[in-house]
């Protein structure tokens, strides 16, 4: 594989059944493209958790996923809510998930620290009010 491969998503905020399907689709993207297994297993971990929250705290989005011999880039935008507090959220156990999404099983505020485990770099521009872009890359090595 010489040239990037670009995919581009539209994520639905309205339907959770449908939530993950965007990071499903590059999971498949990425086995036809060769991509070693543990590479995609932490794009598929950090891009599912990234859609997640668009879905749950931002009523949707768009991913754009770029990928380069070199590594995988992908860059999450939403125009929901944003985010007080970066620094905050990124701590493991924070949420503001309502109880009606905690019962579906999201809310442990395990989606942040672990999009951040899962990255070689991950950068998050949020403004209230205004919506929240995430940006993380894999390598591959
Ligand atoms: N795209 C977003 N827009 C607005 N707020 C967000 C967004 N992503 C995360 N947040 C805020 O950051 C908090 C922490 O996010 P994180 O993914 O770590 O936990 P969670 O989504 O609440 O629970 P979990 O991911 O474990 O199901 C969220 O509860 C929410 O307040
Ligand atoms: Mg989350």
């Amino acid at each position: 594989m010489n040239n990037t491969v670009k995919l581009h998503y539209i994520v639905d905020g309205e339907d959770f059944t449908r939530a993950g399907e965007a990071s499903a689709d590059v999971k498949k993207n990425l086995r036809k493209l060769g991509v070693p297994p543990d590479v995609i297993r932490k794009v598929a971990i950090a891009l599912y958790e990234g859609e997640i929250n668009m879905v749950i705290h931002a009523n949707g989005g768009v991913i754009d996923v770029e990928v380069s011999p070199e590594c995988i880039s992908m860059a999450l935008k939403d125009q929901g809510k944003g985010i007080e507090d970066v620094e905050k959220a990124m701590q493991e156990g924070y949420s503001t998930a309502p109880d009606e999404v905690r019962s579906l099983g999201f809310g442990a505020g395990m989606g942040l620290p672990n999009m951040k485990k899962y990255t070689d770099s991950m950068k998050i521009e949020s403004t209230v009010g205004v919506g929240t872009n995430v940006y993380m890359t894999v390598s591959i090595s």
